[in-house]
């Protein structure tokens, strides 16, 4: 029975079970100043950026950007549900579950996600189970084909829709899921004939299948990939309310099983996961048929502190590793690319090559890779082809850190003749020129997009701080306004702190992983030490924040001047005015 515990009993079970006590049992913590620090349990790591806040109660890894709760902390480690994770805190804390409060909106919707799971769990076990049946036979022959073994087929669940109008659906049906469900899980596909009767098919036919399994094991989605040379080659389920292809990858489950990874490797390819897989390779994944986004990168970095690109190694593939590495920087994720020879997929690489050939393939810097890229676009036969190449790589160099830079001066010297010192000083005014913004450059940013809707990064930084001095509960209420938040999100945890919401409660409120990692950052309690401190920081944002939107506005103002109707001049001046002295009693 889906429903909820009070929020108050909650909170009551949070602060009786201490989350330094209980992330000590699985993690040693020392402590450094006012919070706790250890190894991310989450991800291989050598040097702690894992911390525990006992103040709020939350735990966060500068690293891999996990956080939460203590109940989320359960969660994760211990692989559980909500429920169960609360059940076994409430145990150890001498605590007995409350009656739930029935909230038919969060029971609809709970209750909805959970029947699209099962039904996507019961179709990946009709076609996996198909698979070795004569209705699978073709699939199965493709896959043997391909060289797959009966085990990494069972280990990735992979499957045959059979050749038929609706075999999956009517089974499913047989089973008491109504057509509405397999329709809304993307599972079947509802149309009207011209004589107005409506039918039903299913959305995937005569096709190899490849479950994609979440972290938490749920089949979300399908990719089908057709036995002949028919249109298109990969079929893939689009979103639904249990899948967004944007924000998971392929073989996200095996990727959760393997812990210490010390990178993944992400593909392009279905195929190319299963072959890797196979070949005994560690840590590989997929995007799900679409480029990578920020939100995956993320997730990527919350498995293994670096990420090396394996597209495929033709002219696709390569604008894809060089958007991929672009990505990967704005995360701040250290990234790797494996640049396969030949034009090769991965899957076709490594079975030309062996497991050998892959573990020899270096590694290569994006800056090495971007150069690599860069210099086939010129003729370095003539002067003319090795000056514009230098011009141009030099804008790539001057952003690596010294020691790199070394290494590619010397083989860009020996490519274009031009020497060391002469490269050097084209690269300092090729940085200049970036920073003066007269060409634009590659800039490298973990700004995110909000940050661009509400004005620079040191004031959205400003508001996060103002937000987590609040949270300490030593600010006076009064100091802050609502409108000092123009972070959509962080306006709406000022209001749940306003209202009384304890700062351990509200990562809870994220929608998804990103903004429960960013909530836990900016709620982690302040770094001041007494109020007095904190107050004083707390102006410095008030100040900083109300200036720059009096700034704004200034500028505003101005630009209309020239071209505003007359008549709403002397309004225009006058509010100019009062800014101008606002603004200096604020300085
Ligand atoms: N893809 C897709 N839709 C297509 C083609 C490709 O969604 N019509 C996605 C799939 O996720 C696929 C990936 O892009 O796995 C890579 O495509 P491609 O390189 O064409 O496929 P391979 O992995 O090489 O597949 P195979 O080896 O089976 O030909
Ligand atoms: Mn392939």
């Amino acid at each position: 029975m889906a429903s909820r515990y009070p929020a108050a009993w909650l909170d009551e079970l949070r602060s009786r079970s201490d989350i330094v006590q209980i992330v000590s049992g699985y993690v040693a913590l020392n402590k450094k100043g006012r919070n706790y620090w250890g190894l991310c349990p989450f991800h291989g790591e050598k040097t702690a950026s894992f911390s525990v806040d006992g103040e709020h109660q939350l735990y966060y890894c500068f690293g891999c950007k996990a956080g939460g709760d203590v109940i989320h902390f359960m969660m994760d480690i211990e692989r559980l549900s909500f429920p169960e994770a609360v059940e076994q805190l409430a145990d150890r804390a001498h605590m007995t579950i409350p009656e739930m409060e029935k909230d038919e909106d969060y029971e609809r919707r709970r209750t909805q996600r959970e029947r699209l799971l099962n039904a996507n769990r019961e179709a990946a076990r009709f076609y996996h189970e198909t698979l070795f049946t004569p209705a699978g036979e073709a699939s199965l022959a493709y896959l043997r084909r391909r060289g797959l073994s009966d085990s990494v087929i069972r280990k990735f669940g992979l499957g045959a829709s059979p050749d038929s109008w609706s075999a999956m659906s009517d089974r499913l049906m047989e089973k008491g899921w109504k057509l509405d469900e397999l329709v809304l899980a993307g599972l079947t596909v509802r149309k009207k004939n011209d004589d107005g009767k409506e039918r039903y098919f299913d959305m995937f036919r005569n096709r190899a299948m490849f479950p994609i399994i979440n972290t938490h094991g749920n089949v979300i989605a399908f990719g089908g990939r057709t036995l002949e040379k028919r249109e298109p080659k990969y079929l893939n389920t689009s979103d639904t309310p249990v899948f967004n292809k944007r924000q998971g990858v392929y073989a996200a489950n095996l990727l959760r099983q393997q812990r210490h990874l010390e990178r993944v490797i992400l593909v392009e390819g279905y195929m190319d996961v299963v072959s890797l897989t196979q070949f005994g390779v560690e840590g590989v994944c997929a995007t799900l048929g679409t480029a990578l986004t920020n939100e995956q990168a993320r997730l990527l970095h919350r498995f293994a502190p670096q990420v090396y690109l394996g597209y495929d190694g033709d002219s696709a593939g390569q604008h894809a590793i060089l958007r991929g590495l672009d990505i990967l920087e704005q995360e701040g994720v250290p990234a790797r690319v494996l640049d396969f020879p030949d034009g090769l997929d991965p899957d076709e690489f490594i079975r030309r090559d062996g497991i050998e050939g892959f573990r020899k393939l270096p590694a290569i810097s994006p800056a090495t890779y971007r150069l690599r890229r860069l210099k086939e676009q010129y003729d370095l036969s003539t002067q003319d082809g090795k000056l514009a190449y230098a011009r141009a790589a030099s804008g790539i160099i001057a952003a690596v850190d010294p020691v790199e830079r070394e290494i590619h001066l010397k083989d860009l010297s020996l490519a274009t003749g031009f020497t060391r010192e002469t490269l050097l000083e084209q690269m300092n005014l090729t940085a200049a020129r970036q920073s003066t913004g007269k060409t634009p450059a590659r800039q490298p940013s973990r700004i995110r997009s909000a940050a661009a809707e509400t004005g620079t990064s040191e004031d959205l930084k400003a508001q996060e701080l103002l937000l987590s001095l609040f949270a300490s509960g030593q600010i006076p209420k009064e100091m802050i306004d609502e409108k000092d938040f123009e972070d959509d999100e962080l306006k709406s945890l000022y209001r749940e702190l306003l209202a009384g919401a304890s700062p351990a409660s509200l990562p809870d409120l994220a929608p998804d992983e990103a903004t429960r990692s960013r909530y836990t950052r900016i709620l982690l309690s302040p770094a001041a030490g007494d109020t007095d401190q904190m107050i004083t920081m707390a102006n410095d944002c008030l100040n900083r924040i109300r200036r720059t939107k009096l700034e704004k506005r200034f500028e505003e103002i101005s630009g209309m001047l020239d071209t505003a109707p007359p008549d709403t001049v002397p309004a225009l001046l006058k509010e100019a005015q009062e800014i101008s002295d606002k603004l200096k009693k604020l300085k």
